[in-house]
């Protein structure tokens, strides 16, 4: 497939498109250029003629674009570049494919839609089918975008995907998570002690290779997360008969 991925040139775009490139014709849209020889277009994900030079002849768009971090406050998402890019720039690239005749898309979405301090998400057992509750920016953001992904599947006939991820990471650095803010990678463990496998690269590109070529029409969202196998915690049995996908790296 011929596959846009908008924010292909941050942390979750670097990990993935190596993997995705290996099957598939890869371009990047974002405002700085990918790192490595990828075909790219510098522009914002917010401007309807950039998007619209990106998409052309494109089967299948990705958003992986994010809102800066504040330098000032600690790392904390800026506000307004929160709602700009993680909301704004969700809806612009999908009005953008379908008046492109790109009917395919993968949003790059987040396990922090649910919860908040202090029933931190990684105590807690998450249901795929269980209704989203985070009240922080991130999380807000995260669960607007999911609804202009369901709103625009249902207005346009779109075949639109939600990947919510949990700690992506390169392969070599799995099962530790790689967060560039972090000063070195981290093992996450919940307060038990139990290790937290991160998602490594090569999983989540499959899954969104998966999530590119899903058959069904309309809205879905699945969980994509490391192999944990201590127990139910985060369900990913709907990736598992949805999409084919499970977790290889282990
Ligand atoms: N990093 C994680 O651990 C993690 C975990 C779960 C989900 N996610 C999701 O992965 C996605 C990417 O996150 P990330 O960690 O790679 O963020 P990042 O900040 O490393 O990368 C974001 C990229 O988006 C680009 N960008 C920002 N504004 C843009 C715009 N207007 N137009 C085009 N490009 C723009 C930036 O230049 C950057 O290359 C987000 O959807 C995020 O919610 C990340």
């Amino acid at each position: 497939m011929r596959i846009l991925i908008v924010g292909g040139s941050g942390y979750v775009g670097t990990l993935m498109l190596p993997w995705l490139a290996a099957e598939h014709e890869i371009r990047v849209l974002d405002l700085v250029p990918p790192q490595g020889d990828y075909d790219h277009v510098v522009g914002s994900a917010t401007d309807p003629a950039a998007l619209a030079t990106a998409l052309e002849g494109m089967d299948a768009v990705v958003h992986g674009a994010m809102g800066f971090r504040s330098e000032a406050d600690k790392g904390q998402l800026d506000t307004t570049s929160a709602f700009e890019v993680n909301v704004a720039s969700v809806y612009a690239t999908l009005e953008a494919a379908h008046a492109a005749g790109v009917s395919r898309a993968v949003l790059i979405g987040s396990l922090s839609v649910f919860g908040n301090e202090p029933a931190h998400l990684i105590e807690r057992d998450v249901e795929e089918d269980a209704e989203p509750d985070a009240t922080n920016l991130y999380g807000v953001t995260k669960r607007l975008a999911e609804q202009v992904g369901r709103i625009a599947a249902d207005a346009h006939g779109m075949t639109v995907t939600v990947l919510r991820l949990a700690f992506p990471t390169p392969d070599e650095i799995w099962p530790r998570w790689a967060l560039p803010i972090l000063d070195e990678p981290v093992q996450i463990r919940r307060a038990d002690g139990t290790p937290v496998p991160a998602l490594a690269g090569s999983d989540l590109a499959a899954a969104v290779s998966a999530a590119a070529a899903r058959d069904s029409s309309g809205y879905d969202v699945f969980h994509i997360v490391g192999a944990d196998d201590s127990g139910p915690r985060w369900r990913t049995d709907k990736a598992r008969d949805g999409l084919g996908w499970v977790a290889r790296r282990r």
